[in-house]
């Protein structure tokens, strides 16, 4: 069949692939541009972005804000494509960087790792940003289109579904990973039911977007078949040219083989995917690295008995330093084996889309 678009509100990407936002710094404007470039969506990940403004330390909520809306403007100057922002709700600044995204008008905002109960106070009448739940389950699904009904009269504009093999955190208990039952296969006719009942009473469609461990044209084929109206893609973005992480990070994926991708405890309190290095190896062995922590940064983490700093670590790792760092990393990582271009990925995958996908 031919490749659909993927309509969220008034937006409508030609081609159906969500760049999955993915911090620290990982996804910026170079990515998140070249992504909308070529009819996709291009997501600038907000978590910690303003890890290395000099005074970061004074004030990281300013620093954060002020990088994330330079990341934004410097973004709309690369490309008139459709642009998103990825904020965690698990963010202490998750309201600052909000506004700020609004303010400089990003089409979407994307949040997860906790469910954004209060997302839609933020938009009115005149702003446009569409908003965008990441979650894990029907379960959520349903209690977010219940709760911003009945408190804002506001139904989510799309819904991106993150199952266990994505990388970074993860909505799940570490048990339920391996499960099939929570496999994104199940979780995208659940999440499609749950939201059902919703359009049919609103006259509107509510898209869903399945994410996590999705790599190749058959999968977005497979889970187009099942009703999502896109996919989002984290790990397959990583090993792009125009990623804005070291190339060694880009690097250790290609390097990577299965055995060395595995669940980690994030001090932020959920399970989290990664490329598995003597780092984590000291920190599962039970070192303590000493260090302040100069930016509170994540609401739940309690950095008096968290081990390491996790935003130090992804900024190290970022920045190619991965002996004092870790990459996050989708359970998939271990198949990149070369560094392309993301038309070259982009153009690849909608021809084995096409080569593959019976109407
Ligand atoms: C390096 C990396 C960093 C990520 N950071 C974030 C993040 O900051 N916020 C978020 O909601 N998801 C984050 N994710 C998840 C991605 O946005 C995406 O949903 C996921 O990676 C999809 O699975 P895939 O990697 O198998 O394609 C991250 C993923 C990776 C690989």
């Amino acid at each position: 069949m031919p490749i659909p678009a993927l309509h969220i509100g008034d937006l409508a990407a030609k081609v159906p692939i969500i760049q999955g936002g993915m911090g620290i710094r990982v996804s910026l404007s170079k990515l998140a541009s070249a992504v909308a470039n070529e009819g996709a969506i291009g997501v600038i990940a907000g978590a910690m972005v303003g890890i290395h403004d000099p005074n970061v330390f004074k004030n990281p909520r300013k620093a954060n804000s002020e990088a994330l809306a330079q990341e934004i403007r410097k973004a709309k100057e690369m490309t008139n494509g459709i642009l998103g922002v990825n904020i965690m709700v698990a963010l202490s600044d998750f309201s600052e960087l909000v506004k700020v995204s609004i303010k400089e008008r990003i089409d979407i905002i994307f949040a997860g790792a906790g469910l954004p109960l209060d997302l839609p106070q933020y938009v009115s009448e005149e702003v446009k940003t569409k908003l965008v739940p990441i979650i894990s389950s029907g379960r959520a699904a349903k209690l977010i289109c219940k709760k911003w009904l009945a408190k804002f009269n506001y139904l989510p504009d799309a819904f991106v579904v993150e199952g266990p093999l994505a990388g970074g955190h993860l909505g799940f208990k570490p048990q339920q990973l391996d499960d099939p039952a929570f496999g994104l296969e199940r979780l995208v006719p659940e999440v499609l039911e749950a939201v059902k009942p919703f359009e049919d009473a609103h006259g509107r469609k509510i898209p869903v977007v399945a994410a996590g461990g999705v790599y190749s044209g058959e999968d977005i084929c497979k889970y187009l078949k099942l009703g999502a109206a896109g996919v989002q893609m984290g790990t397959r973005f990583v090993a792009t040219h125009e990623c804005d992480v070291d190339p060694a990070f880009k690097q250790a994926y290609i390097d990577s083989s299965q055995e060395d991708i595995g669940i980690i405890q994030s001090p932020v309190g959920m399970p989290g995917r990664a490329l598995l290095n003597a780092f984590l190896h000291d920190v599962k062995a039970g070192k303590k690295f000493v260090f302040k922590c100069p930016y509170h940064c994540i609401t739940p983490c309690d950095y008096t008995k968290a081990p390491y700093c996790i935003s130090s670590a992804l900024a190290n790792a970022q920045k190619g330093r991965l002996k004092s760092g870790f990459a996050f990393a989708g359970g998939n990582a271990h198949r990149v084996k070369e560094i392309v271009s993301v038309k070259e990925l982009i153009d690849s995958l909608k021809e084995r889309f096409l080569s593959c996908c019976p109407a």
